[in-house]
């Protein structure tokens, strides 16, 4: 129980790991508002973890939606202890081939959906006067370019950036702000990933997912439940001291 009585809300938790993240708080006291853009799958979710979860419908490229999200939270368990900034999107074009509005939604979830929603936790934070803990998921995919991955990489590389800052901006008001690199999991997204490498890579479906799985020095992809114990450690009370750091969590992938 880590973090009992803790109140965390979680972007993006509806599936994958974001809701592993949430399944881990539930068990470890903490009370974990799923909030994500796919209301329904939310609400499953929470459902499904019980009352230690609720849903809350959140799209974190809108200012108002992540003010209502903040506020439902405060109402519901009285104020914000931990935010993880975990709702994300993919996609996938050589550089010839990139388009303006694939570019524009990928900063506007990525980049400026994180910027924002840990804007508004931070704030929150702040005028309660008790710390808080905030977590950003960034990806190896922010520690290197890759060919076909030009604008997904530039985000995860500007969450390990806003990580840094919002990090020694907000750790004099106690709130301490850390990432998670994940290398390969499985997830939909990586289903969608898949699909667009089986596209511009002329594969088979699945093949890339296989490929990626037996190059992890670990000797497979990761599952999202590989990624909670950081996730829980990063907002206990042992990680107190630890600032602007991202975290490889990967099964030494970036490592090879
Ligand atoms: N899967 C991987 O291999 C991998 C690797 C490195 C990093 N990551 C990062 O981990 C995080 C979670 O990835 P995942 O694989 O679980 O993804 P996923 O696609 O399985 O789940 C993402 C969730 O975010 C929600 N979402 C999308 N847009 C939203 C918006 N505007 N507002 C609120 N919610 C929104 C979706 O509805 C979905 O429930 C992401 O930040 C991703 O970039 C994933």
């Amino acid at each position: 129980m880590r973090l009992k009585g803790k109140s965390a809300l979680i972007t993006g938790s509806a599936r994958g790991i974001g809701k592993a993240f949430a399944e881990a708080y539930a068990r470890e006291g903490a009370t974990v508002a799923i909030a994500d853009i796919d209301l329904a799958a939310a609400e499953a979710t929470a459902q499904a973890i019980g009352s230690a979860a609720y849903a809350v419908r959140l799209d974190v490229t809108d200012q108002s939606s992540i003010e209502a999200a903040v506020k439902a939270v405060e109402e519901k368990t009285g104020g914000l202890d931990v935010l993880i900034n975990n709702a994300a999107i993919f996609d996938l074009a050589p550089i010839v081939e990139i388009t303006r509005a694939s570019y524009e939604k990928l900063l506007a979830v990525n980049v400026a959906g994180t910027l924002f929603t840990l804007q508004a936790a931070a704030r929150s934070m702040i005028a309660r006067g008790q710390g808080g803990r905030i977590i950003n998921m960034a990806s190896q995919a922010g520690r290197r370019g890759e060919p076909l991955v030009a604008v997904y990489c530039a985000t995860k590389a500007a969450v390990i950036s806003l990580t840094q800052s919002a990090g020694l901006d907000l750790i004099k008001h106690r709130i301490n702000v850390n990432g998670i690199a994940p290398g390969v999991v499985d997830s939909d997204m990586w289903d969608q990933v898949d699909a667009l490498f089986a596209k511009y890579e002329n594969r088979p479906k699945g093949e890339k997912k296989r490929l990626v799985g037996e190059g992890v020095p670990y000797g497979r992809m990761g599952k999202p439940e590989d990624l909670a114990g950081m996730a829980v450690f990063l907002a206990s009370d042992e990680a107190e001291y630890i600032v602007a750091q991202t975290y490889n969590v990967d099964g030494g992938q970036w490592m090879s």
